[in-house]
């Protein structure tokens, strides 16, 4: 095959399982006018999303990293009306470009926009969010600063319960993820969660390479596990 054929792939898998959509292809544009990192997840990513949400029948999802809010409409729409995601964004002019992405989009009114970095906000989510809605949340998606994925992940399952699902974004990072020498701290970052999610009793784990507009990449899917509800915290 033509070494670029992944692409063409990627293009068909999209068009032909994902589709395409205005309220996700504003929020995107949007997120680029405003000078944004086109670092939101591929198509068919945010589908998966979508589908991991739908088959936990998940009601209440934390987002850590929200950026444009791609993500977070494909979570918003996976869940019922009455559900909630709670969505972290350090940047406040971040964050308001994503609060006008999930209001266009529709969804604006499940979507709850927590602004600050994730080790201030995260241990405020213990008390309730919103309308008594509180944690536990059934679905985590960590897609923040890769240096912090262990902290991210502890609260992940301090937040969870058992049978929680949980979701690290760009494990793979064009192969460094397998390079026991790098010092890029973003890469050191995520081979620690990966340990974690490997040692830690409260998750077990696997993790799928992608590859797909946005690279070579990857992505892991754990489950909380009964160790999480004896570890107290
Ligand atoms: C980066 C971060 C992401 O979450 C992503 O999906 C892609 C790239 C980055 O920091 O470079
Ligand atoms: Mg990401």
């Amino acid at each position: 095959p033509h070494p670029d054929a992944w692409r063409r792939v990627d293009a068909y898998l999209t068009d032909t399982l994902v589709g395409h959509d205005d309220a996700l292809d504003a929020a995107v544009h949007a997120q680029n006018a405003a000078g944004l990192p086109a670092i939101e997840v591929s198509p068919v990513s945010g589908k998966l999303l979508n589908l991991l949400a739908r088959i936990s029948g998940a009601r209440r999802v934390l987002e850590i990293g929200t950026l444009g809010a791609y993500s977070t409409i494909w979570l918003a729409r996976g869940i019922p009306d009455d559900g909630h995601v709670v969505t972290i964004e350090a940047e406040p002019a971040i964050a308001a470009i994503a609060r006008q992405n999930v209001d266009n989009a529709g969804v604006g009114a499940k979507v709850e926009i927590r602004i600050g970095r994730g080790e201030h906000v995260l241990p405020t989510l213990e008390q309730p969010i919103r309308d008594g809605a509180i944690a536990p949340f059934d679905l985590v998606f960590i897609d923040a600063d890769k240096e912090s994925n262990t902290v991210y992940l502890d609260w992940a399952a301090r937040l969870g319960r058992p049978g929680t699902v949980v979701v690290v974004d760009n494990i793979g990072r064009g192969g460094e993820v397998a390079n026991p020498a790098t010092t890029a701290s973003h890469v050191i970052g995520t081979q620690r969660g990966l340990e974690m999610l490997a040692r830690d009793p409260r998750f077990d784990a696997t993790a799928l390479q992608t590859l797909d507009l946005k690279g070579w990449d990857g992505v892991a899917i754990a489950i909380v596990t009964d160790a999480a509800a004896t570890a107290g915290g």
